[in-house]
């Protein structure tokens, strides 16, 4: 699991966080990101229409890879593994998500935010984690000053990010990547401007690791 995981958050810089009120601009903004460069997406599960996303993705975009995000309850599990999403995201832990991930198939990233949290998902298997809410967490700085004490976890921060700001956590050697919303602005969405969408996410793609 951590492998697949591994492989799904390198593929690129940054992973895009959605949110979508209509599955309808699933397929038309996945294939937007993948032309711009991103195989990788995340599908937070904090609307109506998110799973119907992830089940035309999964079925009409195969070169993308969804994962689902906002996981909190365990049920939310059990629906990701049938809408053939490959990953989960959430933006924390709990007892009873932890004790649900276990019997789950697919490869989770569970968030911490301060070294005790980050601790308890190392013993309970988790060596990739999302560090939210990044900025107002304490930002790239907080990250670093994780990197010798707690220096074999891999961090995915997201939450404040930004084109200006993701550099910083990209040249951390704690991070996998950064997660974020700017690739998918709901205003581009609601025009069907993909091209512009297309472009936020080469640009996102060209903030290489220092
Ligand atoms: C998340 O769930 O990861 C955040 O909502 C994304 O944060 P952002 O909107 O600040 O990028």
């Amino acid at each position: 699991k951590t492998e697949e995981l591994e492989t799904l958050l390198g593929a690129q810089p940054v992973v895009p966080v959605l949110i979508l009120d209509d599955a309808e601009v699933a397929v038309p903004l996945a294939r937007a990101l993948h032309a711009g460069g991103i195989s990788t997406i995340e599908i937070t599960l904090r609307t109506e229409a998110a799973f119907e996303a992830v089940r035309r993705i999964v079925e009409e975009v195969e070169e993308v890879a969804v994962g689902v995000g906002t996981v909190l309850a365990p049920d939310q599990l059990e629906r990701a593994e049938r809408s053939g999403a490959r990953f989960w995201v959430s933006p924390g832990m709990s007892p009873q998500l932890l004790e649900a991930a276990r019997h789950c198939v697919l490869p989770g990233l569970p968030g911490s935010a301060t070294p005790s949290e980050a601790m308890a998902l190392v013993e309970a298997g988790y060596h990739h984690q999302k560090f939210f809410p990044a900025e107002a967490a304490g930002g790239a700085a907080y990250l670093k000053s994780l990197v010798s004490p707690l220096g074999e976890i891999r961090f995915c921060p997201t939450g404040g990010i930004n084109p200006t700001n993701a550099g910083d956590y990209l040249a951390l050697p704690n991070v996998a990547c950064v997660g974020g919303s700017w690739l998918a602005p709901k205003e581009a969405i609601a025009a069907g401007d993909w091209a512009k969408i297309e472009g936020l996410a080469r640009e996102a793609v060209n903030l290489r690791k220092a």
